[in-house]
């Protein structure tokens, strides 16, 4: 089958993640009722490069690709060449000729993009400074087992305009829904992305108005990786942003909360918020398995059986 990378959400048709979400609750079924018996992936081996640290993702793809007959390659930039200075499309060249994928977590996204152009197999990411896409196909897939079709609905994001939220826009352009996008000034997600999703995205300075008859909030750490050296100032810069049960409580009767997580309790949320039953946190992090899934069967395979 034709190459196909997966760097952001525009890198599929609205078709084709329609498809993705379809095919992750198949998967998460079939594997809920029968077991791991499903090893399409038998003999195939996904690389992982981590650059930044990872509990969901790594143990997600890892787990993934053992469950569909493979095997996930651990790399960190500590014992790799890369740490040492061997350029990115060298080893995209290197790795092209031993496995079957690669994921890569790293800070600049210019530099997934490099590996990509320089691969000759499929380059999933896995969290660049810039975009989170794995994590939206966990998150539109929880949305949409809890409320059914997202198309037309509203989601609220309350924070930084960061990775995560970049991926909630490219989410609500390629799922057809409204995102009210609540930040600090200073703190706006990148303008071009903003532009390209036009009217059907709006940021607000006050996240209680934001969240108002909202169907879905979700938010994130106020510091990402990277940026630990700002957590104080961020601290002072974000006060007023948490995301609380008081603010779910404005919103439409029916709201879902959902994090990526890691979640600073006390900080961007409340103390008790993730135990809160209209937040759906742990359902959306176990997601990223069969989401993965889904992904690394449509990159290594093509589709199945819809
Ligand atoms: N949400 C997420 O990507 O978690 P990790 O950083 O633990 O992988
Ligand atoms: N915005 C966070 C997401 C972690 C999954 C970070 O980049 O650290």
């Amino acid at each position: 089958m034709a190459l196909r990378h997966f760097l952001t959400l525009m890198d599929l048709s609205p078709q084709e993640l329609a498809y993705l979400i379809d095919r992750s609750i198949t998967i998460k079924r079939e594997l809920a009722d029968n077991g791991p018996i499903y090893t399409p992936l038998k003999n195939r081996t996904l690389a992982m490069i981590f650059e930044k640290s990872s509990t969901r993702t790594r143990v997600s793809f890892e787990t993934g690709m053992t469950q569909f007959g493979g095997h996930a390659l651990f790399l960190s930039p500590r014992d790799s060449q890369l740490g040492r200075g061997e350029p990115v499309g060298d080893t995209a060249r290197v790795l092209s000729e031993m496995v079957d994928a690669v994921m890569i977590r790293t800070f600049s996204h210019d530099s997934i993009e490099s590996f990509a152009d320089a691969s000759s197999i499929p380059v999933i990411n896995a969290l660049s400074d810039d975009y989170h896409p794995c994590q939206l196909l966990a998150d539109v897939q929880t949305w949409t087992e809890a409320r059914g079709q997202v198309r037309g609905k509203t989601a609220v994001w309350v924070g930084d305009g960061n990775n995560m939220c970049h991926s909630w826009i490219n989410a609500a352009r390629q799922f057809d829904f409204n995102l009210r996008i609540a930040c600090p000034e200073g703190f706006e997600p990148d303008q071009e992305i903003l532009d390209a999703a036009g009217s059907r995205v709006e940021i607000f300075r006050d996240p209680q108005a934001a969240v108002e008859g909202a169907h879905l909030i979700t938010t994130d750490v106020w510091a990402s990786m990277g940026q630990e050296e700002e957590q104080t100032a961020r601290m002072a810069s974000f006060a007023g942003f948490q995301v609380n049960e008081a603010m779910l409580d404005s919103a439409d009767d029916e709201v879902v909360f959902l994090h990526c997580l890691p979640a600073h309790r006390g900080e961007e949320v409340s103390e008790t918020l993730l135990d809160d039953p209209r937040a759906l946190v742990w359902q959306e992090a176990g997601n990223r398995l069969h989401a993965q899934k889904a992904l690394l069967e449509f990159l290594m395979i093509g589709r199945v059986g819809q």
